[in-house]
């Protein structure tokens, strides 16, 4: 299959406009900027649930245009492509839950390996200077300009031309649940490390459902130990929460989400029914791990028009001890604003979360 006329008609994973500005786009300029602060070390990005690597995006949908459907990079190709000029010294670590996902994620990524990934480079006319010292014409030194399309079918630019480029990161793909293959991950790639210094690791743990504190959460931020190094980028599910207050597995749920034994969760949870309070225990438990917490919520798309509500779907949370990491969560979100077309109060509290701290 050639990769850039890949096929709508794929299981690939779907998601909404609202998706694309807040989470692709939070990650498509973390990964940038991170990448060229941390070049100097060796550095590892683990996508612990990194799904079908291409994505299905649904956009703008309304009563004239419904499902208009475009196929888009999904995070693991972000972190591909956002590192694909300065790749040295870094691992790649994707892992996908899924089997049917996993193939498409292992096809993709293969076919990127054998062909190299598109992006676009400006066409420049060649300039020459005659030199000084020699007198000879010497051709004019530019540095080059490129663009990176958000998606495998992605149109050139004019003025631009399409290449291929290849990675030189090392790109390493589990097929497995995380919670059985993390203490793998940990120990394999960032553990035992025979460098002085350990690889710096961001973790980005996407789930779009319930992730297990104890299982995975807590053995990242045991990693963190308060110290610079560790960065992690959470999905915070409030409808993985919410859709279960009402039934018999509240419980159990919220234990395996939290951490916290099933018989104290009544308890511990009394008088709880907005998001903001069961959010705000669990940024609790990140704190005690991370100097900085900061979230951004992100609302429900909404058919036909969105009426402004508190209904959020899920929350972007990064968690870092390292300031400047913070400081760049905070001016990606303030750029993403710009994008969004609501949800601006959740982002501005964002943008002064992180500003006070
Ligand atoms: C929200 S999607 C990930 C999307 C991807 N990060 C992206 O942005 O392109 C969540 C993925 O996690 C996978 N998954 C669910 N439970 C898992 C588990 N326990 N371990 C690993 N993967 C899991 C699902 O199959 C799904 O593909």
């Amino acid at each position: 299959m050639c990769l850039s006329k890949k096929d709508i008609d794929i299981p690939y994973i779907r998601v909404k406009e609202k998706t694309n500005k807040a989470k692709y786009e939070f990650l498509r300029r973390f990964y940038t900027i991170w990448n060229q602060i941390t070049k100097t070390r060796s550095r590892v990005i683990i996508d612990t649930h990194a799904g079908s690597g291409l994505v299905e995006l649904e956009k703008n949908r309304n009563l004239y245009n419904k499902n208009e459907r475009q196929l888009i990079y999904g995070s693991p190709l972000i972190a591909i492509l956002k590192t694909l000029k300065i790749s040295k010294n870094l691992k790649i670590i994707l892992n996908e839950g899924n089997n049917t996902r996993y193939s498409l994620l292992k096809e993709c990524i293969n076919e990127f390996k054998e062909q190299g990934i598109p992006i676009f480079k400006k066409i420049d006319d060649e300039l020459y200077f005659k030199s000084l010292e020699t007198k000879r014409k010497k051709k004019l030194k530019k540095k080059p300009d490129y663009k990176f399309p958000e998606t495998p079918n992605a149109k050139c630019p004019s003025g631009y031309q399409e290449i291929r480029e290849n990675t030189n990161a090392e790109i390493i793909i589990y097929n497995e649940k995380i919670e059985n293959i993390i203490d793998q991950i940990l120990h394999d790639h960032l553990g035992d490390s025979l460098e002085e210094l350990k690889p710096i690791a961001l973790f980005l743990v996407d789930p779009c459902g319930v992730v297990g504190w104890n299982d995975v959460i807590k053995k990242i931020c045991n990693r963190s130990n308060k110290n610079q190094g560790t960065e992690v980028i959470l999905n915070w599910s409030w409808d993985a929460i919410n859709r279960n207050l009402n039934n018999d597995s509240k419980n159990k749920v919220l234990s395996t989400i939290y951490g916290i034994e099933e018989d104290t969760i009544c308890k511990e949870f009394n008088g709880f029914t907005q998001m903001n309070e069961f959010l705000d225990k669990y940024i609790a438990q990140l704190k005690k791990y991370f100097k900085y917490v900061i979230h951004v919520g992100v609302e429900k798309d909404r058919l036909l028009k969105p009426k402004r509500s508190d209904y959020k779907k899920y929350v972007l949370i990064l968690c870092t001890n390292n300031q400047s990491a913070l400081s760049l969560g905070g001016y990606n979100v303030r750029m993403i604003k710009k994008k969004m077309r609501d949800g601006h109060l959740d982002i501005e509290k964002f943008a002064k979360s992180v500003s006070t701290q």
